[in-house]
């Protein structure tokens, strides 16, 4: 693999505590307790690296988005791991009714307030539903959308399942009681690669580059994963999906610690 890819990494390192450490340590003294509170203080740095290259990050993948989300995310939306709302950036206004935004980490909240004023979601009329909890919590969601069963038209994740708690516990459970039959699973992800001298060395970097970026997993196989989730609710042992299509970023070498999926799959409707 090429030397400048797996030392890539570094820069980005050294550019995300260029950027986001010095206000990290002001809010630390502020806060003196999240020196005890790693997790914390994890979450506050992953805040201020976001603001310093969310924007980026989203203009970098603007047209993989354009191709998964713009015409598949239709009816109600679950936005998984929201971040600062960039998906809303993607939405048709003509096909969408509801955005569900879950996002644990309440210092983007403003930002997602913001981009939905403008993309015409709000929680007076509850067009906009903003969820501080992770969406491993099935049961907080389901509460907030008042449903006992599956409620959710389209579930759309993007660079969030790297860094989920249980990630193929959740997925599953995010399949069989959140989305509706019929409903599309979107997902644009940074995944295990499928060269085996590149994903030894994500696997080498995973358990450092987690430390500050909120538990960011660099060797999670995601899309696989998706593609294995079977109806538990049923007796049998095909594929909940009754269609998927995944494919990779326009571009992108398969040279990079950063291998991207993108994919859609739509959920049987029996
Ligand atoms: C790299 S950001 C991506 C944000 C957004 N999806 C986007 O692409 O602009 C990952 C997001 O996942 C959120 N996150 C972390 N753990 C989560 C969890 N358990 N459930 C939902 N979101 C989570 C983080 O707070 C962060 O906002």
């Amino acid at each position: 693999m090429n030397f400048s890819a797996i030392l890539g990494l570094l820069t980005d390192l050294y550019l995300a505590f260029k950027f986001a450490l010095v206000p990290s340590l002001l809010d630390t003294a502020r806060q003196p307790s999240l020196l005890i509170r790693p997790i914390a203080l994890s979450r506050i740095f992953m805040a201020h690296v976001w603001t310093a290259f969310g924007p980026g990050v989203d203009e970098n993948s603007r047209l993989e988005k354009q191709k998964l989300i713009t015409p598949y995310a239709h009816g109600v939306v679950l936005d998984a791991g929201a971040g600062h709302g960039h998906t809303m950036l993607y939405l048709d206004p003509a096909k969408v009714t509801k955005y569900v935004a879950v996002e644990p980490n309440a210092d983007m909240h403003q930002h997602i307030r913001r981009k939905a004023a403008g993309a015409g979601f709000n929680e007076a009329d509850g067009t906009l539903v903003l969820l501080g909890c992770g969406i491993e919590d099935i049961g907080t969601i389901r509460a907030a959308l008042n449903a006992n069963g599956p409620c959710v038209d389209t579930i759309v994740s993007v660079l969030t399942l790297c860094t989920v708690p249980e990630p193929q516990r959740t997925i599953q459970a995010l399949v069989d009681d959140i989305l509706r039959p019929g409903g599309a699973f979107l997902f644009y992800e940074h995944v295990l690669s499928h060269r085996a001298d590149v994903a030894w060395w994500q696997q080498f970097w995973a358990p450092i580059w987690q430390i500050p970026f909120d538990g960011c997993r660099l060797d999670r196989p995601t899309h696989l994963w998706i593609s294995e989730v079977r109806d538990s609710k049923k007796e049998r042992t095909g594929s909940v999906w009754a269609a998927q299509n995944v494919w990779g970023k326009d571009g992108e070498t398969e040279d990079t610690l950063f291998w991207h999926r993108a994919g859609n799959f739509v959920k049987r409707l029996d």
